[in-house]
């Protein structure tokens, strides 16, 4: 059995900001960070646009007030609000600190570090490297990492975390090379495996993104919340999904229609372009099934509308988002300078994820705590998001709840002990689990029963929704789920078998896939990204309260929690 005191799954923003901040207040502490790719190509690092912070750069009338209140109203009032408050006052004070670690923030002319428009933000407060900001943070959070002595078992799949009778102990993990299967044991357990955007077929999440942690903690009896609501980003591209920026709309570019009209005039006359992405989202779905999108030739009826960056001119194109116009030229043939970019809407991002409180306690309930379990960034739900998240408030997340994470464990392990794991039974448990897929006959490829989990959803569980698109889902996903336990390998070996991993991946797929629909079938409102088309209001009296799902094999069972208010009460959103 392996021993460390803290481990902390996943190698993203979130995980490395809560090892940095572990390493800088208990140098002596013994970090394990443990993640299925090397840290660098966690999804962190496609992370474009940037994040928001009153800095006051550019717009000293800024303040964390604002910010608070543009992300409230932004989360159609499901968000926790006294987690928000620390968002917003914390993100001046991260950011600088990220400057101070050495991340190449671009730059106003006076030095200081630039900041930009975003959708639902009423002031210019994203900070931001080009259209890569992601991957400027990330570097230097590993570099940051290595330096701090953080153990680093990278290319390892987490294949359970052990929690027994309400007490994190640590996880049972499998190395891709060898095939090695090890126990790993911890006073403190830490998820941040990020999101799981592979359960639709259109994403501009990387393969990676399977929903692994939330999987896990669902696997140990922990409730999930608020899983209904997916963010659909409004400009994936055409069709491949990848992200197109919000931050190509932030430096001015237009939504057209096939008629070249600007459509978001009809829909948030006051912020056009940088509406809100449920909002933004649901007009461009809408122009499209109203006619008004386009064909790869040009003419109307087609399943996409145009991104028009043209008046921007080549010189801030290449300057401000050259990541997209690289995207752009390379995977849909366009030379954003001289054409406009075919986009539709993306899934992208997932409000929900396993409950937290601010200082990254798991809840094991409305009221109860997991011992020894924290989480935080995508993969957990403090809810700062509620029912849609804000542009460069993710990155935000990640950095600042990673960092109030690593400073809550870091105060909590020195009252800590290593406790009993019976390894032979955790390890004789996996071995059967990964013998069993290899030596399975007769099943289905996994390619295709993924393909159909991923267009189930996409199809029933969509930017709009009704009971019966729903409920006909989870009758197609019940099946797909049971085939999903069927899956057969062609490669039968133990190293570096990709294929293995892509069957355990399929089973978190399936966990997420369940809450998601059931969690959506439940709410009987339209918040946020959560559109009914069957109940187009919001309901306050009835569901302004968050969702816990329990999923078990035999179903998901739903509970409630309800919402921290406190600063700003509940009213119409308008753009
Ligand atoms: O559009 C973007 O650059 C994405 C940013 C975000 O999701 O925060």
């Amino acid at each position: 059995m392996l021993d460390h005191d803290v481990i902390i799954v996943g190698g993203g923003l979130a995980g490395t900001r809560a090892a940095v901040e572990i390493a800088r207040t208990l140098p002596d502490a013994d970090i394990a960070l443990i993640a299925k790719t090397h840290p660098i190509r966690s999804h962190s690092v496609a992370a474009q646009g940037g994040i928001a912070a009153t800095l006051k750069n550019v717009d000293d009338t800024d303040s964390w007030e604002a910010h608070a209140f543009d992300t409230v109203k932004g989360s159609d009032y499901l968000a926790d609000q006294d987690a928000v408050a620390l968002l917003t006052q914390e993100a001046p004070g991260v950011v600088i600190d990220l400057e101070h670690m050495g991340v190449l923030f671009s730059r106003l002319e006076d030095g200081r570090i630039a900041q930009r428009a975003f959708g639902g933000h009423s002031h210019r407060r994203t900070c931001y490297a080009a259209d890569k900001t992601g991957h400027a943070m990330l570097h230097e959070l590993v570099n940051n990492l290595h330096r701090s002595g953080v153990t680093l078992y990278d290319e390892w799949y987490v294949m359970r975390a052990i929690v027994e009778e309400g007490v994190a102990k640590g996880v049972v993990a499998y190395h891709i090379e060898s095939g090695r299967i090890e126990v790993m044991r911890a006073k403190i357990l830490m998820l941040a495996t990020g999101g799981y955007g592979r359960v639709f077929n259109t994403t501009s999440n990387d393969y990676a993104s399977t929903g692994d942690g939330l999987a896990m903690a669902a696997q140990c009896g922990l409730p999930l919340e608020d899983m209904e609501f997916v963010q659909f980003h409004p400009t994936g591209l055409y069709p491949a999904g990848v992200l197109i920026s919000e931050a190509v709309r932030g430096e001015g570019a237009y939504l057209r229609n096939a008629n070249g009209d600007r459509f978001m005039e009809n829909y948030a006359p006051k912020q056009m372009e940088l509406a809100p992405r449920d909002i933004t989202s649901r007009a461009i779905v809408m122009e499209v099934r109203a006619g008004r999108g386009i064909n790869l030739d040009g003419s109307a009826g087609g399943p996409f509308v145009h991104l028009d960056l043209r008046h921007m001119g080549r010189e801030k194109i290449m300057e401000r988002v050259p990541f997209c116009w690289e995207e752009a030229h390379r995977l849909a043939g366009v030379d954003a300078a001289e054409e406009p970019m075919p986009v539709r809407p993306t899934a992208h991002y997932s409000m929900g994820g396993i409950p937290v409180n601010t200082r990254g306690q798991v809840r094991s309930s409305a009221d109860g705590l997991t011992d020894g379990l924290y989480a935080a960034g995508e993969c957990a739900c403090v809810s700062v998001h509620g029912a849609n998240r804000l542009g460069s408030n993710s990155l935000l997340e990640c950095v600042v709840y990673g960092k109030l994470t690593g400073a809550a464990i870091a105060e909590d392990l020195p009252a800590r002990k290593a406790l009993d794991i019976d390894e032979e039974k955790y390890i004789e448990e996996a071995k059967v689990r990964i013998q069993g897929l290899l030596d399975r006959q007769g099943g289905e490829r996994i390619d295709a029963v993924r393909q159909d989990l991923q267009d189930c959803m996409s199809e029933h569980c969509s930017v709009f929704r009704t009971d019966e698109v729903m409920s006909e889902g989870l009758a197609k996903l019940q099946a797909i789920c049971e085939r999903a336990g069927r899956v057969v390998l062609d490669d039968r070996s133990t190293v570096w078998n990709t294929e293995l991993i892509e069957a355990m991946e399929i089973e978190s797929l399936v966990v997420v896939a369940q809450t998601i629909l059931n969690s959506a079938l439940q709410r009987q409102e339209s918040r946020g990204a959560h559109s009914r088309e069957d109940f187009p209001d919001r309901d306050d009296p009835n569901f302004l309260k968050h969702t816990l799902a329990y999923y078990s094999p035999a179903g998901v069972e739903i509970r409630h929690m309800p919402v921290a208010l406190g600063m700003f009460e509940p009213k119409e959103r308008k753009y």
